[in-house]
């Protein structure tokens, strides 16, 4: 009888269910998609019922799917976006939506945990500032702004492991994602008491925080009859999905670099020791492999940048794509190919949302600059790739910086699609690199997890050996690379010129809206 593994990940629109087998073959995958509210400029929240609800279907359509019987499933790992936070009220109801990873509107929480808590301290602790998108400060922000919310907080809890309450019936994390809460401990990988003080809260309002391949739980009855799964089913610590991803990528060493362009887009070193950078414009995070670190970089808007252009001037191409059954992002990309390396002179900064890696700050916003009668569509579609390139370059030289070898970069994410992307992230970067056979993203990493909490294999390099493996190696091409070296120092000083008038603009805005 076979034996299946299931990861689920619980991102920013939608939650994706993956049943792989042992060698690695996926068996079956769902997607169910729910919506994301902005109440404000800034603002982003979901429904973490949302999130339930399209657990249980995309279990249920992996199971029928693929024909998985509920005792060939020997474990289910949980992966999801990082940093949200859902309130439950001491009955474990949700008291509000959740504020997610994107949402901005906490720079003032930021600052007076960094002025109350001292920031060296903050950063003793937590080995990262508090940056808006984090945990932390979006609890300051309840009980500064919904106090008769807040006085009846009694329990915090990431997006992911909200569904994992909702499966197992118990309150729990692991170290990967609970590194993002500005709450936890990250060299000692335990909550921070100083920080959960500092903060006015206590430990018993925040879940037991275990290893990521560890069994946190098992499936619950009821999660059991809603879902068609076992009871007692272990379920694995998991991992936010970067880590997850980097899992389910093979990058569990050092040298072995992950670079993802999804909505967001991540560049993630593993390290054997948690190594802070000086200048602290990268993440320093656990890994989901017990004793490894890693530092990340996060470009808020990657492929976001090219979903903006799609949906709001490509549509041409979009009704295009439509008549030929094709994808708009393969036309998109056409049209990107056939003009010039380096745009002819147009550069692109992708910071829509605001930006974290290298710069964080939340007023920063897209710029084209070096627009000319020459210049298309088809340019500032190139403009546009470029410009995320050298963003996820910031990151790499912050790596270079700090001493982390680079020896190949793998790549995982929509934007890993397409060979045209790949090879020129390969030329901006100046280091090889690999697709992936397998490229179902954090879900897929999440199952692995899985299969170690359920004894399938003893520990992640294992689970990692017997099905991770890379495909479509890109080198890069000297004299391709030499054109991009002459624009990077450009698009590094853009923002630089820029970030004074960022925050002008931004305060007229919020003035004027
Ligand atoms: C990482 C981050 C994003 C989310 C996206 O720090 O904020 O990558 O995890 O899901």
């Amino acid at each position: 009888m076979p034996e299946y593994l299931l990861g689920i990940d619980v991102g920013t629109t939608g939650t994706k269910a993956v049943l792989a087998d042992p060698s690695g073959r996926v068996a079956a995958t769902a997607t169910h998609e729910y919506p994301l509210h902005t109440p404000r400029p800034g603002w982003a929240e979901q429904d973490p019922a949302d999130w339930w609800r399209a657990t249980v279907s995309a279990i249920r359509d992996v199971l029928s799917a693929s024909g998985a019987k509920p005792e060939q499933v020997r474990g289910l790992g949980l992966s999801g976006q990082q940093h949200g936070s859902v309130f439950l009220d001491k009955d474990g109801k949700v008291l509000r939506e959740a504020l997610l990873w994107c949402d901005q509107r906490t720079a003032a929480q930021c600052d007076w945990i960094h002025d109350t808590v001292g920031f060296d301290k903050v950063i003793e602790e937590t080995l990262n500032p508090v940056l808006t998108g984090f945990q932390a400060p979006k609890i300051v922000w309840l009980r500064d702004n919904e106090p008769q919310v807040y006085e009846r907080l009694r329990m915090i809890l990431l997006p992911k492991d909200y569904v994992r309450y909702r499966l197992t019936g118990e309150y729990a994390t692991e170290v990967s994602d609970a590194a993002g809460t500005s709450l936890l401990n990250v060299a000692k990988r335990r909550w921070s008491e100083v920080m959960v003080t500092g903060l006015g809260l206590t430990t018993d309002m925040l879940p037991t925080v275990h290893e990521s391949p560890v069994a946190s739980a098992e499936i619950c009855d009821t999660a059991a009859r809603e879902t068609g799964l076992r009871v007692a089913l272990p379920v694995a610590g998991g991992g936010g999905d970067n880590a997850c991803s980097a899992v389910g990528n093979g990058v569990i060493q050092e040298g072995i670099i992950q670079v993802s362009v999804g909505t967001s887009g991540t560049v993630f070193a593993p390290m054997l020791q948690p190594k802070v950078d000086p200048k602290l414009r990268v993440h320093t995070f656990c890994h989901a492999v017990p004793g490894q670190w890693h530092a990340m970089g996060v470009m808020q808007m990657a492929g976001g940048s090219l979903r903006w252009f799609r949906d709001e001037l490509c549509a041409e191409e979009q009704a295009g794509a439509e008549r030929q059954g094709l994808d708009p992002y393969d036309l998109i990309t056409q049209m990107a190919a056939a003009t010039p390396i380096g745009s002819e002179g147009l550069l692109f900064l992708p910071y829509l949302t605001g930006e974290r890696t290298p710069h964080a700050d939340p007023n920063a916003r897209g710029v084209f600059m070096g627009l000319g009668l020459r210049h298309t569509k088809a340019h500032m579609a190139r403009a546009i790739m470029e410009g995320v390139c050298y963003g996820m370059r910031d990151s790499l030289e912050i790596f270079r910086e700090m001493d982390l070898p680079i020896e190949e970069v793998r790549n995982t994410g929509g934007g890993s699609r397409s060979p045209f992307w790949r090879q020129m992230q390969s030329d901006v970067f100046r280091t090889p690199l690999l697709a992936m056979e397998i490229d179902e993203g954090a879900a897929f990493g999440a199952a692995l997890l899985g299969g170690v909490a359920g004894g399938l294999w003893p520990d992640v390099p294992a689970a990692c050996a017997a099905t991770v493996r890379t495909k479509d190696p890109s080198r890069p091409n000297r004299k391709v690379t030499a054109v991009y070296n002459k624009y990077y120092p450009t698009y590094r000083g853009l923002y630089r010129s820029l970030k004074r008038h960022f925050a002008r603009v931004a305060r007229i805005v919020e003035r004027t809206a």
